[in-house]
């Protein structure tokens, strides 16, 4: 297993290009499988996850083949059956059963378990199926689904949840009829998901607001779509900027997406500047905590609560963080604890107290923007940091010790 050594305290300075999204390229690599004819996808990040993915369309009956942030996607011979120890690993595996009912009218996929953040359960993803027309029954923990042609339907999300939001585009696109999503969640990433079925020859409108609507066709066609630049990515290298009081560009900064982000860190007393070609972040005095709570887009997102809490470790005064998406996710506030932060937990809410400077130490990485959070912690702390478990930083960073080494960073892989 692999850790991170970080000789903390030197400010960053230089250019830090951003890659394809993680959560946007996950979901369009499983939509490929709607999809009839050869799909051509670039700016896809080189990480564990999409690796996990191109290895559960293979078994699939996909051709998928990576080269250099290049795929090349043919579900030529679809089998409906995706196993447990790849569904076990990643969760948005789940995007396969919707898409598999489409196209072969069965599927049989693993139920995803509980993970480190939380329950995280699918019932609406399979509550908006049932509504299109497939009937589920549960067998040794998979999930089984069959249905004739899915049929449009209006479906009104309870939560606006993100992958079941995703899930049932993907099924309506090839649906008979329209499907009607309401309260659908409108990240920038499922913005994207519709823009590359659109691309394909869906009929897809309303998404990025909270009514999406459907037209189901019958057959989608190849298409060549680049993904989205990573805004959380982006965000986390916006914070490592603060934490070392340097000066970082970003060159294809997904700026709009960062809406939220962006006023937050200003609002502590960063300095941002730019657009989407080259985006700086510079620190001029000291930073102030602030309170913050994550809610859905265009909300503060929860992807980047665990980094701005390491900022606010850092930073003068005292803020209150509230996570309102997951019931879990405050796994980093131990570990940060063991480099001298001052954070009081209470409930679903965190009081961060700033100190003046972290002391580095030895910090287990617990999910992956955990590892994220004291990744930017050793960064700005005295002293060496070993952060270990970076396997879940492998899943969602692209190369960071090497993006933060090209910067100045003092940071090694280590095998433990
Ligand atoms: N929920 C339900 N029932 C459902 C679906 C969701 O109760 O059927 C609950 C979940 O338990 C959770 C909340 O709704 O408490 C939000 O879940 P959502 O479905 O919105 O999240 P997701 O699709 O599982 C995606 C990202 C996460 C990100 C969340 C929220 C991907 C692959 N994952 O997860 O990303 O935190 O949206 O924005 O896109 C990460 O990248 O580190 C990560 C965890």
């Amino acid at each position: 297993m692999d850790k991170l050594v970080i000789e903390g305290g030197v400010p960053l300075k230089g250019e830090i290009r951003v890659s394809g999204s993680k959560n946007a390229a996950l979901p369009i690599l499983l939509a490929s499988i709607l999809v009839d004819g050869e799909v051509r996808l670039t700016n896809v990040p080189n990480l564990r996850d999409i690796a996990t993915t191109l290895k559960l369309l293979e078994l699939l009956g996909c051709r998928a083949e990576y080269n250099d942030g290049d795929v090349l996607l043919h579900s030529c011979d679809l089998k409906p059956e995706a196993p447990y120890d790849l569904v076990r690993t990643m969760r948005a595996s789940v995007l396969c059963l919707g898409p598999l009912l489409a196209r072969l009218g069965r599927a049989r996929v693993a139920m995803p378990g509980g993970c480190a953040i939380g329950a995280r359960p699918v019932d609406l993803h399979l509550k908006g199926l049932e509504q299109m027309g497939a009937v589920f029954e549960l067998e040794s923990g998979d999930i089984i689904g069959n249905c004739d042609r899915l049929k449009g339907a209006h479906i009104h999300l309870d939560f606006p949840t993100v992958g079941g939001t995703e899930h049932l585009i993907m099924a309506a696109a090839l649906a008979e009829g329209e499907t009607v999503l309401e309260n659908a969640a409108r990240e920038p990433e499922i913005q994207d998901l519709a823009e590359f079925l659109n691309a394909c020859g869906a009929r897809i409108t309303g998404h990025g607001t909270s009514i999406v609507r459907i037209q189901g066709v019958e057959s989608l066609h190849g298409c060549s779509y680049a993904v989205m630049p990573d805004r959380i990515e982006a965000g986390t290298y916006l914070v490592a900027a603060g934490m070392t009081k340097g000066e970082l560009t970003l060159r294809d900064c997904p700026v709009d997406a960062l809406d939220s982000v962006i006023a937050k860190l200003r609002e502590m007393g960063m300095f941002i500047e730019g657009d989407r070609d080259l985006l700086t972040a510079t620190v001029d005095g000291p930073l102030h905590c602030v309170d913050l709570s994550t809610r859905p887009y265009p909300g503060f997102p929860t992807d980047m609560q665990a980094q701005i809490m390491a900022l606010m470790c850092v930073s003068r005064g005292a803020g209150v963080i509230t996570e309102g998406i997951f019931e879990n996710r405050f796994m980093h506030v131990q570990e940060l604890a063991r480099l001298g932060a001052h954070i009081t937990l209470s409930g679903q809410s965190a009081m961060v107290r700033g100190v003046d400077t972290l002391k580095g130490a030895t910090v287990m990485a617990s999910d992956l923007r955990a590892s994220a959070c004291l990744v930017l912690a050793g960064l700005a702390a005295a002293g060496r940091t070993d952060v270990r478990r970076i396997y879940h930083l492998d899943r969602g960073y692209e190369q960071m010790e090497v993006k933060l080494g090209a910067v100045g960073a003092r940071i090694r892989r280590e095998q433990e």
